[in-house]
């Protein structure tokens, strides 16, 4: 059974995105960040929704054989993802987070995902207007702000975006929700503390701890540059 993240430890969550580790070395990339991190996040890319082409569910799979207790936070970047979600559920995915413009049918998607014992996740890409997801919210564990366009690593951080976050912040107060909202896409120490002040609670960042000296210390200080805890929700 997935397992969702928790806000009670007093700080933002960070996600580190598996995207910008050495593939070759992905084993000591995990094992360097010593439990630091709140949950692994994985970018699953098709090459049709998006340009890039990165992992499928065997690699979902051998990181929930060798880290049991992490949570797999699983970003499919895929056109038609009701196609893919049974066997990365199968895989091991906790959080299994799809976009609102791969699929026709994101209501049935997403509590098909909950049917399959994830938590559902939706996310939407920088031109797309936040009120599209609003129906499905009372489906979702986790709703993902892109602040790229996705499909690469290493992008500048779209300001814009900042006022969705600002939005499901007041509709998850006004309909008595409780979903997370993350934030994926160029953040790093000069903009995380904006980010989580908009009210972000999970901070997804890839380069700017697998491209660090010291990726352990790199995500410590990216918590600390957050600047705010987590649990207070606009
Ligand atoms: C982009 C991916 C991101 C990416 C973030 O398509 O969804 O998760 O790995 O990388 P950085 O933090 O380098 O922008
Ligand atoms: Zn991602």
């Amino acid at each position: 059974m997935a397992r969702p993240l928790s806000l009670e430890r007093g700080r933002p969550l960070v996600a580190p995105s598996l995207l910008a580790a050495d593939p070759l070395s992905m084993r000591q990339a995990i094992d360097g960040l010593s439990g630091e991190a709140d949950c692994l996040h994985v970018d699953v890319m098709d090459g049709r929704f998006v340009p890039n082409i990165s992992y499928g569910p065997a690699l979902v799979a051998a990181l929930r054989k060798a880290y049991s207790d992490e949570i797999l936070d699983v970003h499919l970047m895929v056109d038609e993802p009701e196609r893919s979600v049974e066997a990365f559920a199968q895989a091991g995915a906790d959080y299994l987070t799809v976009h609102v413009e791969a699929t026709n049918h994101l209501h049935r998607l997403l509590a098909h995902i909950g049917d399959l014992g994830c938590l559902p996740g939706v996310t939407l890409n920088p031109g797309t207007p936040v009120e599209m997801i609003r129906p499905v919210l009372h489906l979702v564990d986790l709703v993902l702000v892109m602040s790229v366009n996705p499909g690469f690593g290493g992008q500048a951080f779209l300001p814009e975006v900042l006022s969705k976050t600002e939005t499901l912040c007041q509709w998850r107060a006004a309909d008595d929700l409780d979903f997370l909202i993350e934030m994926d896409g160029g953040l790093g120490g000069s903009n995380v503390a904006a980010v989580v002040a908009a009210g972000c609670d999970v901070v997804v960042a890839g380069s700017a701890i697998f491209g660090a000296a010291d990726p352990r210390v790199a995500l410590r200080d990216l918590r600390a540059a957050s600047g705010r805890d987590s649990r207070v929700r606009a």
